[in-house]
């Protein structure tokens, strides 16, 4: 039984790129009956960069309502919010006494967004600390993350390891990462890497009009309407792609090959596309957003389970630390 562990930081509502590069891999690793899923909102983690509680209330919501929109089978597996299990708090004091200082200030992520953000804060710099402590609360075997996490993943493994060399006995599980060297980095409505901090995202949860708005900024080059048009090189086309099925797809490539199909008319097919393929899991959004007590209840039944677990790690670590049990 591979125990898996995945979370998503909310610092903004889920987008395309999140679902297709991670919320929706990581469903598929959780139906496998082998696996336990422990999937999480670092709620903890989006303090670093988001003050507004208000805004965090919301994310939050929409992150865990996005999973839940998905299939994410919360009865057979965990499914909660980092700050409500103070122990994942706990564990990363412990461990930031045994993370060597160089370690963190040579992480990729914190000299990026310390060059980036006005606002560089202690924790910002022990992220990578809070994020292996996530980790070795639960013991888990491995973590599906995308390619931006890899850094962070190897400082969890080595924190383990300081912590098992020095305390002299297998206190912590090492975890793997599973990452996945071709997994698509989904682009945003302007070419670049769809995040929420570059603002070009396409959130699928938008009403109607509004997600048809979004779509219609999709950056195009200027071929006119008549001419044939290179498919593999166009954003519309490319993210049609990854959610349309091949014979659509390549009825699409067949269009724009042909001429005489402007990317106004692949807009609008992309737009229907989106509508038609996540019409279930949009009613299951909206149906939690606006039903939050129901959302409330899965969330607090799923932190009695990860407590539970949690508490025996802390355990032993307590134990070993000196700290009485
Ligand atoms: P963002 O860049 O929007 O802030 P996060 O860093 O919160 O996204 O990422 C949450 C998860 O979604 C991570 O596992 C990350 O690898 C995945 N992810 C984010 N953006 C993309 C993208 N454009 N394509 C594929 N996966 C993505
Ligand atoms: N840092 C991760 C991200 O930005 C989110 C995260 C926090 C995480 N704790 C984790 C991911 C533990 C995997 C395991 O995407």
């Amino acid at each position: 039984m591979a125990r898996i562990l995945t979370g998503i930081q909310s610092s903004g509502r889920p987008h395309l790129g999140n679902i297709l590069g991670a919320i929706q891999p990581a469903i598929e690793l959780s139906k496998d009956p082998a696996n336990e899923s422990f999937f999480f909102i670092a709620d903890l983690h989006s303090l670093t960069t988001l003050k507004d509680g208000q805004l965090r209330h919301e994310y939050v919501k929409a992150i865990a309502a996005t999973w839940l929109a998905f299939g994410f089978d919360t009865e057979r597996n965990v499914f909660w919010r980092q700050s409500r299990v103070q122990e994942h708090t706990e564990l990363a004091w412990y461990l930031n006494c045994f993370t060597p200082y160089p370690m963190l200030a040579n992480a990729h992520s914190f000299k990026d967004k310390s060059e980036r953000l006005a606002d560089v804060n202690a924790g910002l710099f022990t992220y990578p600390v809070l994020q292996a402590a996530d980790i070795l609360l639960y013991d888990a075997n491995l973590v599906p993350v995308g390619k931006d996490q890899k850094q962070h993943l190897e400082m969890s493994k080595d924190i383990a390891s300081a912590v098992n060399r020095q305390v002299g006995s297998e206190i912590l599980v090492l975890p793997e990462s599973r990452i996945d060297e071709r997994l698509m980095v989904i682009p945003g409505i302007d070419g670049m890497k769809m995040s929420k901090s570059y603002n070009n995202y396409i959130d699928i949860f938008l009403p109607e009009k509004d997600l048809l708005k979004v779509i219609k900024k999709i950056v195009s080059d200027s071929t006119a309407l008549e001419d044939p048009k290179k498919p593999d090189t166009d954003i519309t086309f490319q993210l049609y792609s990854l959610i349309a099925p091949d014979e659509q797809t390549q009825e699409m490539r067949e269009n724009y090959l042909r001429g005489g199909y402007g990317y106004g008319h692949a807009k609008k097919a992309l737009h229907e596309l989106i509508l038609e393929k996540f019409r279930e899991p949009r009613k299951i959004f909206d149906y939690y957003m606006s039903n939050e007590e129901e959302l409330e209840k899965i969330l607090v039944a799923g932190e009695e389970k990860a407590r539970a677990v949690a508490r025996k790690t802390i355990s032993r670590m307590r134990q070993a630390l000196g700290f009485g049990s």
